[in-house]
């Protein structure tokens, strides 16, 4: 008789987002008339870049023609779109990556899964708290995080570093040794951010006690302000300790498109072993690249017209989060985050549960927000704005709350 990975069994609930979504849709049902403003999920609502648009018609094109036609993609990524990924997000900022330390992939949400994979189950993993649940939801898969409190809301073997508003939204360096430590700066969900010094600290803990840093920067296009790192391999050491995982869902609007990569510096070593190594072995095992046509598009988004493009629509989203900011100011809320990231970070209302919020602001305002809590414990009271939707619905989201 086959058995399952019981792991899955200790996992509380759904996926947030699959969650939100049921909600949302029941709500929908039940009441058709009302216009419902999506402003919880990550999700990208403006058009691809006119210039990823050409180099994706341009690549179905030679895809129809047998001497231009192309098969699998060589298991690490094309050529050249390592090659742009290198020259633009780490030469230009004096970071010595090579191109092939880059491995291309369908995202960073697959490769924060699935990098797990190259651990040993007995690690332990330290995460901001709140968090981004895919890190300890994908642990939990594979039987690392122990079992699940539901009165604490915690699980019995994760490091949780809280990120609250005495900390400035961001982790302290954990009193407990981790094995593997997850950050992500531009944060998700909270939006905030850490200076190059303090990165430093992480990155010279992690080599003090041998940890592993595994960093999220997929929102660094959303960086607005100087001295924040862009890259954690930006810091003395980090190549030694570091994998860095990078999207082109919020930078360029690929959520539906699919296209990423991870950075694994050939230095990074766990005794002896390279963690590289490792990674291009997963890779090749069980992934069969991204599609050709993608890596194209992905390559237009760092040409001159792709990157003017992308700088745009980040300053569009940029400019809702200033909306945002300033409705909640305007309705009496406490906010933060939105200025180096698409979030924005505030606290509920009347001592109102996240989920009380959640459903408050559905069944009153038609807005759809993220309660806090899914994120984590330390969001317990708070609630997560994007500012992927469209200006006229981020301003109509906002008077409706300014009416509530
Ligand atoms: C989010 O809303 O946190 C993100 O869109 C989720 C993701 O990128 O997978």
């Amino acid at each position: 008789m086959y058995k399952i990975n019981e792991n899955y069994l200790k996992l509380p609930g759904s996926y947030l987002f699959s969650m939100i979504g049921k909600k949302v849709n029941e709500y929908s049902k039940a009441h058709p008339e009302q216009e419902i403003i999506r402003l919880g999920i990550g999700d990208v609502t403006q058009p691809l870049a006119p210039a990823v648009i050409e180099a994706l018609h341009k690549a179905v094109d030679e895809m129809g023609k047998a001497e231009t036609f192309h098969g699998y993609a060589p298991e690490l990524g094309y050529e050249f779109l390592r090659q742009a990924i290198v020259e633009n997000d780490y030469k230009k900022r004096g970071v010595d990556i090579k191109v092939d330390e880059i491995f291309v992939s369908d995202g960073a949400k697959s490769d924060s899964g699935n990098i797990g994979d190259i651990f040993d189950i007995d690690n332990k993993i330290a995460v901001c708290d709140p968090v981004y649940p895919v890190y300890v939801d994908s642990n939990a898969m594979s039987g690392r995080t122990g079992n699940y409190d539901s009165k604490t809301e915690k699980w019995s073997e994760v490091i949780y570093m809280p990120c609250t508003e005495e900390t400035g939204f961001a982790p302290e360096l954990p009193k407990e040794e981790p094995d593997i430590i997850y950050l992500c700066f531009p944060n998700n969900p909270t939006g905030s951010t850490i200076n190059k010094t303090e990165l430093q600290k992480w990155v010279d803990y992690a080599l003090k006690v041998g940890a592993v840093i595994i960093y999220d920067a997929a929102y660094e296009a959303y960086i607005s302000e100087e001295d924040i790192p862009h890259t954690i391999f930006e810091c003395e050491g980090a190549k030694a300790c570091a994998i860095e995982l990078r999207s082109f869902s919020k930078n360029a609007g690929f959520t539906g498109t699919r296209l990423g990569f991870t950075v694994i510096p050939k230095e990074l070593k766990c005794n002896g072993v390279s963690l590289h190594s490792l990674w291009a072995r997963r890779h090749g095992t069980k992934f069969n690249g991204a599609p050709y046509i993608v890596q194209r598009a992905g390559e237009a988004v760092y040409s001159e017209e792709g990157k003017r493009q992308t700088k745009e629509q980040i300053a569009y989203y940029m400019n809702n989060a200033k909306v945002i900011r300033e409705g909640l100011k305007k309705a009496g809320y406490s906010a933060s985050g939105g200025i180096n990231a698409p979030y924005i970070w505030l606290k509920t209302p009347n001592n109102m549960t996240s989920w009380q919020f959640f459903d408050y602001l559905l069944e009153n305002a038609n807005v759809v927000g993220t309660p806090g809590s899914g994120f984590g414990p330390s969001g317990e009271g708070y609630f997560r704005l994007t500012s992927f939707g469209s200006y006229e619905n981020t301003v109509k989201a906002m008077e409706r709350i300014q009416k509530l």
